[in-house]
């Protein structure tokens, strides 16, 4: 990523002088948004010192926002939320069955999850989007960038010269939106995620995708002694995405391994990794399966959607509705 990128609103916070601006940024911390969405505990990590002095930097970090109303306010009204739903957007997957799945296609101001196993097609659907998402409005897009965040070594540019040719668009300069950041471990991801904002903003992306999000934690962090420390640091970080989303009205997608329960004794004893957490933050979860040479999508566990279930395919131009 380019590191010359660096918001210079830190030095607007209260508190926040050269000497801790410069450490701030040296620990990953480098716009107002990033502090304002930090734990005090890692705060407190970067600048040493009392916690009681990390939070309240935290807090005029958000206080500022606020006034900037690039934070909501604690409170809302109704009203407020509605409009606010109203802005939401959403990005078609190149398959109308699945976009119908998703009321209309990948929504911003949440995160979406596909899990499934190998193979189920995640990756595939996470390139599709990043150029469905530069399509203009009335065709499905955004007319935006993507920011592409792979923990598994699985992105592919000549996959979205593929796809971008077979949608008619000029894949040089669909490529040049598409930004790749390539994580090596668990901290390196949640390091990454602290310091998206300013890429957003800077590529104007409409979409943030996690290929995949807790693989690297869940390798690393082994035993039940460190699960408390590893569902909290998951916590953290899906909580910074979900804000991302909502303060810049784009859409997050993030993939997931499944994990078997074999105590299940009806239905499918797959269950998303990751537990509690990341159910909780997710607007929505799709289960992707292999079902002959297509794959099905089922919507599970969403507070406004029903339980149902839809087929598409991979082929050459992506994600597509099986050709009938
Ligand atoms: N150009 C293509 N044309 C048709 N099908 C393709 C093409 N590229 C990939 N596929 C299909 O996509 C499958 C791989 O899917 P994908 O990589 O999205 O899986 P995944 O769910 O991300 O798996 P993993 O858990 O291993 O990351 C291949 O097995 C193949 O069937
Ligand atoms: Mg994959």
């Amino acid at each position: 990523m380019d590191e010359s990128v660096v918001d210079v609103g830190l030095e607007n916070i209260k508190g926040v002088g050269p000497k801790t601006r410069e450490k701030l940024v040296e620990g990953g911390i480098d716009s107002t948004l990033g502090l304002a969405v930090a734990l005090p505990s890692e705060v407190k990590g970067i600048l040493g010192g009392e916690e009681e002095k990390a939070s309240k930097l935290i807090l005029y970090a958000r206080q500022h926002l606020e006034k900037q109303g690039l934070l909501e306010k604690e409170f809302i009204t109704a009203r407020e939320v509605f409009q606010k739903r109203k802005a939401m957007k959403r990005i078609t997957t190149g398959s109308q069955n699945l976009d119908n799945l998703l009321l209309g296609g990948v929504e911003t101001q949440g995160i979406t999850e596909f899990f499934g196993d190998y193979g189920s097609g995640k990756t595939q659907i996470c390139h599709t989007l990043c150029i469905t998402c530069q399509l203009p409005p009335e065709q499905g897009g955004l007319g935006g960038g993507a920011i592409y965040i792979d923990t598994e070594g699985t992105f592919r540019p000549e996959r979205l010269f593929q796809i971008a040719e077979a949608k008619e668009l000029d894949p040089e300069e669909v490529l040049e939106k598409i930004l790749l950041c390539k994580v090596y471990n668990s901290s390196h991801l949640e390091l990454v995620i602290r310091g998206l904002s300013k890429f957003v903003e800077k590529y104007n992306a409409k979409l943030v995708i996690v290929d995949s999000v807790i693989s690297l934690h869940r390798a690393e962090f082994i035993g039940r002694g460190t699960l408390a420390n590893r569902q909290q640091r998951l916590n953290n970080l899906i909580h910074k995405l979900l804000r991302l989303a909502e303060i810049y009205n784009i859409a997050v997608v993030v993939t997931n391994q499944v994990q078997s329960k074999p105590d299940t004794f009806f239905g499918d004893p797959t269950r998303p990794a990751g537990g509690n957490v990341i159910a909780h933050a997710c607007t929505y979860r799709i289960y992707l399966k292999k079902s002959g040479q297509y794959r099905s999508a089922t919507i599970v566990d969403s507070p406004c959607h029903p339980y149902s279930t839809t087929r598409f395919q991979i082929t050459e131009n992506g994600i597509e509705d099986i050709s009938t």
